[in-house]
């Protein structure tokens, strides 16, 4: 099974929105220059207790009879160790979570970014109350999404209107297009 890193963060989005978030952050740093990509999710959702967070870490420790927990988390952790890179989550119970990935750019197995723009339409597809923003930098210059601020434009156009959603994808590529001229 082969996913792009746009998949692999789709996963994690949908955990935030499944844990109730009013507000999901992603912000991706591309950096030729460093030689990584970061990746960050940090929800204002239900939070997680310690232990949850390391059955959620590593799944294959806890007895197979109890594990109820699913793979997102554990493939994005151990796409990370694959391609030299780290991983860490952060959750307080009640109060949100914040997933850390961090990759080697040039890692021969590292699979391509894949549709970011697409990824974020699923995701406020999932839930379109959700505020999601997203931070694209590269080394040059940095590209923001709000949905949110998409929403009070509309001024009560639903956001999953399939023209809006469209446009939302096609909006978010060409900003992360932009933010990519000049690099490398
Ligand atoms: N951001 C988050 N906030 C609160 N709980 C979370 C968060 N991310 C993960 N969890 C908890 O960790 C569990 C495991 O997440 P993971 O994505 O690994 O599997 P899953 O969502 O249960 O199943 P799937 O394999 O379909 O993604 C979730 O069911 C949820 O209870
Ligand atoms: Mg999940």
């Amino acid at each position: 099974m082969m996913q792009d890193l746009a998949m692999h963060m789709l996963e994690i989005l949908m955990n935030s929105i499944g844990a109730g978030a009013e507000k999901v952050v992603l912000s991706i740093r591309d950096s030729a220059a460093d030689n990584r990509i970061d990746m960050r999710v940090e929800d204002n959702g239900c939070g997680m207790s310690e232990e949850m967070v390391r059955k959620v870490t590593d799944p294959f420790t806890t007895s197979r009879k109890t594990r109820k927990v699913g793979l997102g988390v554990a493939f994005m952790k151990g796409l990370t160790e694959q391609c030299g890179g780290s991983f860490d989550i952060k959750s307080v119970l009640g109060e949100g979570t914040v997933v850390s990935a961090s990759v080697q750019r040039d890692h021969i197995d590292l699979p391509p970014m894949g549709d970011i723009g697409e990824m974020i339409m699923y995701a406020i597809q999932a839930n379109e109350n959700t505020d999601l923003e997203l931070y694209y930098t590269t080394d040059n210059d940095r590209f923001v999404f709000s949905s949110s601020e998409v929403r009070q434009q509309l001024e009560g156009i639903s956001l999953v209107e399939p023209d809006v959603l469209l446009w939302i994808k096609e909006y978010i590529n060409e900003g992360i297009t932009h933010a990519k001229e000049g690099v490398e």
